[in-house]
């Protein structure tokens, strides 16, 4: 459980999403798939497709600014910049140094943080934890991705499931306002490393003729077993938190799952005894977008009132790696 002596504040949040906006009839034109087989599978019904102005870093850096205004506090404020993403603008710099350098602001400590569809939550725990050292008061978290800049488009059953965007949260050490991180509980099993990757493009098959013609540089997924895993282990970090915690689950009054499919929700909706209703989902409007998805998730819920003050509420990821995560807070 995070300290009370330096408690930790969502002070802000904030979401962009790209305005091209691609349905499952549209895809359906070029890849042999259906509205019908998409929705009945996954619960997407649409996703946003960035464009080339649209990098990972220009998305977060739109998020990010959302999260300062609603948080009230300047760039020049923020000592610390961590975002989560796979599909960073480049392999170096990190996009939180591309993101630093788009708010106008300097000398704040900017890293990447790589873990898939967890990675927010991962980032907010960096990020947490760097704050409860009291070097750095403001912490800017930014989950962010361009999904569709490592999609193959020939493969119906990898393409049809993800999408572009972005979201932020303002974390500070400083503030008596805002909801309050209560806790974490993250993981990962290296040893599943190869049912959700892109080989091609880091220093292992470096970017050649061959690797190209192999289709390397596109997202690879074995999705029947990434949907076994995903239901296996996303209910059962929020067990634990919530255990950790003495929390029962009828106490959450929102749940804030990652975004994958509908299917992996509605089986964590029973293992946890919770009501489908008391989740926030949007997926139907922006399928999977990976380490954005949880943010873009929470500030939607936030700006639409979902979520009250005094709320116990519970965010929970998968993602390649495989990763894990769980965080409860206290709106
Ligand atoms: O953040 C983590 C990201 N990953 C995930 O969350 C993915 C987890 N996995 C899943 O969500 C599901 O496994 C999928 C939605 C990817 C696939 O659903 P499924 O029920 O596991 O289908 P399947 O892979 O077993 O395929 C069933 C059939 C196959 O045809 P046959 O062999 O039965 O003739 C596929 O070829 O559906 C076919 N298929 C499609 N048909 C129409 C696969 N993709 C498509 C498609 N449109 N897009």
């Amino acid at each position: 459980m995070i300290s009370a002596q330096r408690s930790v504040k969502i002070t802000g949040t904030g979401s962009y999403a790209p305005r091209k906006s691609l349905s499952n009839d549209d895809l359906a034109k070029f890849v042999d798939t259906s509205d019908e087989w998409i929705f009945a599978r996954t619960g997407i019904k649409e996703r946003r497709i960035a464009d080339e102005e649209e990098t990972a870093s220009a998305m977060g850096t739109s998020a990010a600014r959302v999260a300062l205004a609603e948080a009230d506090l300047a760039p020049e404020s923020v000592d610390v910049i961590v975002v989560a993403t796979m599909t960073p603008d480049m392999l170096f710099p990190s996009t939180a140094c591309l993101i630093q350098n788009d708010l106008g602001i300097a000398g704040a400590v900017c890293l990447d943080v790589e873990a898939a569809c967890s990675g927010f939550l991962y980032a907010m725990e960096v990020a947490t934890g760097l704050l409860q050292t009291g070097r750095y008061r403001n912490a800017l978290v930014v989950g962010t991705e361009k999904l569709s800049s490592i999609l193959d488009w020939e493969d119906r059953s990898t393409c049809v499931l993800f999408g572009d965007g972005a979201g932020a949260a303002v974390l500070s050490s400083d503030s008596s306002d805002g909801a309050t991180v209560i806790d974490f509980k993250l993981g990962a099993d290296g040893s599943k490393s190869d049912v959700l990757s892109m080989p091609g493009g880091g220093s292992s098959i470096p970017a050649t003729q061959d690797s190209l013609a192999a289709r390397q540089h596109f997202l690879k997924m074995r999705g029947r077993e990434v949907f076994k895993l995903a239901v296996k282990v996303m209910g059962q970090v929020a067990l634990d938190i919530l255990e950790q915690n003495d929390i029962r689950p009828d106490q959450l009054s929102c749940v804030v799952p990652h975004q994958a499919n509908m299917r992996i929700i509605d089986s964590i909706s029973s293992r946890l005894g919770i009501p489908i209703e008391r989740f926030f989902l949007n997926l139907d409007k922006y399928g999977n977008t990976s380490a954005a998805s949880i943010p873009i998730a929470l500030d939607e819920a936030a700006r639409s009132g979902r979520l009250k003050s005094g709320d116990t509420v519970l965010l929970v990821a998968f993602g390649a790696g495989l990763t894990w995560g769980a965080s409860l807070v206290k709106w």
